[in-house]
């Protein structure tokens, strides 16, 4: 169907009828959040009915026995070992520990040249990492150097590596963004960091730690922290069909750095890294999606693939240049489940053609609160002009999403830009 010849879209009807399974809306929004896996449900309903007791007391064998299993599974899927995985709230909760851990850790190191310890993140990243550290700079406790994902919404490796000086102590690098799909060029920037590391160690300096924030990578491309060669990894369960906590994976060589630097203080929980009691069923649940996850990731890159693909098709079938993708969508460099998109014009922002939709249920680059719109600063950083940010959804497919889910959108979407803005594309 080329565009502006949409005549078979709705067979000349209008409003179109979807069946009653789709009655209660077509959510394509899995980057924002993932149902529970049945497994992951049928673990954690077991878990709540037997694995209830305090796994610190000595009688809870089989407790601790399900979190050590939890912790090879989730260690598993990122290669790494069991003991280097730490469980945590949230991704959140990780990220902040992992960036507050590490500053401690070089404000207090001798040798360091003068001046405070220096963070090299991006202006892309999610605000669980730039609003931390952020915070850490205002405090007075380090400096930031913030590199641009403008050029496609990719960092640059060079920007990082030249970015880097010697009181930089970490780059704090994302896997995927979440707003926009785009894969960060982490495993290069690994690499350069191993050969900066051993300069550094020649003239007595500590080396650069690295950390990335794996949330919306994990389910959706393989992740190896040997591959990556990172020190740190922000794993969020509820991203991939697991529970709402996360996991920080941490290089062994390491620990002793978040062992010394807790972010909260209390029991000996956690061996001793992360007080308070044990949130077993969580923890079992998001072991279990790790599993599912390591069976399954090659399964659901090609189901990604494949609808993805009958998505943007569609897209381009019945919008033409009324629609523009905002990256180049499918490629090595995009996470085969997002598609940021934007319509073209005036009177087309994102929130308000969702706010006409009838079914579809996904997210947009701008907010209105009280009359007054909020632009995404990170899709403005990752190059988007400011309309094209405003206009823009993104779509993000699960691993359940149907062909006829999709149609739906389509239709959706059309007659939501037709009633908005009264013309036919
Ligand atoms: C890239 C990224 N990092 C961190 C988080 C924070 O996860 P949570 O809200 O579960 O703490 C999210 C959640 O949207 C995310 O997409």
């Amino acid at each position: 169907m080329a565009s502006g010849d949409n005549s078979t879209l709705f067979n000349d009807s209008l409003p179109y009828t979807v069946p009653e399974e789709y009655k209660n809306g077509v959510y394509l929004d899995y980057n924002a959040t993932t149902p529970l896996h049945p497994e992951v449900i049928d673990t954690m309903a077991s878990a709540m009915r037997k694995l209830w007791r305090n796994p610190s007391s000595t009688y809870s064998e089989r407790v601790r026995d399900a979190i050590s299993k939890a912790r090879a599974q989730t260690s598993d899927v990122i290669g790494a070992k069991p003991e280097e995985i730490i469980f945590t709230s949230s991704g959140t909760e990780a990220n902040n520990w992992i960036l507050e851990a590490i500053v401690s850790w070089a404000s207090e190191l001798r040798g360091l040249a003068e001046g405070k310890p220096c963070i090299v993140t991006s202006d892309i990243e999610h605000d669980a990492v730039s609003k931390k550290v952020l915070a850490l700079q205002a405090k007075g406790l380090c400096d930031v150097k913030m590199v641009s994902g403008a050029q496609g919404g990719r960092v640059n490796v060079r920007d990082v590596v030249d970015n880097c000086s010697e009181n930089t102590c970490l780059i704090s690098i994302m896997l995927a963004n979440n707003e926009t799909g785009v894969i960060q060029p982490v495993a290069e920037i690994g690499q350069e960091l191993i050969r900066i590391n051993i300069e550094r160690t020649e003239k007595g300096l500590k080396p650069i730690l690295f950390h990335t924030d794996a949330a919306q990578a994990v389910g959706k491309i393989a992740c190896d922290v040997t591959k990556l060669n990172v020190d740190f990894l922000t794993i969020v369960g509820h991203k991939f069909y697991g529970p709402r906590i996360g996991a920080v994976y941490c290089r062994s060589e390491y620990m002793s750095i978040l062992k010394k630097h807790p972010f909260l203080w209390g029991g000996g929980q956690e061996r001793g890294y992360r007080p308070s009691t044990e949130n077993t069923v969580d923890i079992v649940g998001l072991g279990q999606a790790c599993e599912v996850v390591q069976r399954n990731l090659s399964d659901w890159a090609s189901h990604f693939y494949k609808t993805g693909s009958y998505l943007k098709d569609s897209l381009i079938e019945t919008f033409g240049k009324n629609l523009d993708f905002n990256f180049p969508v499918l490629s090595e460099f995009l996470l085969p489940n997002t598609f940021s998109v934007h319509f073209v014009g005036k009177e087309r922002e994102g929130f308000k053609v969702l706010n006409q939709a009838e079914y579809l249920q996904a997210s947009t680059g701008a907010a209105c609160h009280s009359g007054k719109t909020t632009v995404s600063i990170v899709l403005l950083h990752s190059g988007l002009s400011k309309e094209a940010a405003k206009n823009t959804i993104r779509l993000s497919i699960g691993r359940t999403t149907t062909k006829e889910e999709i149609d739906i959108t389509i239709k959706d979407l059309y007659q939501a830009v037709q009633k908005l803005t009264g013309i036919f594309l």
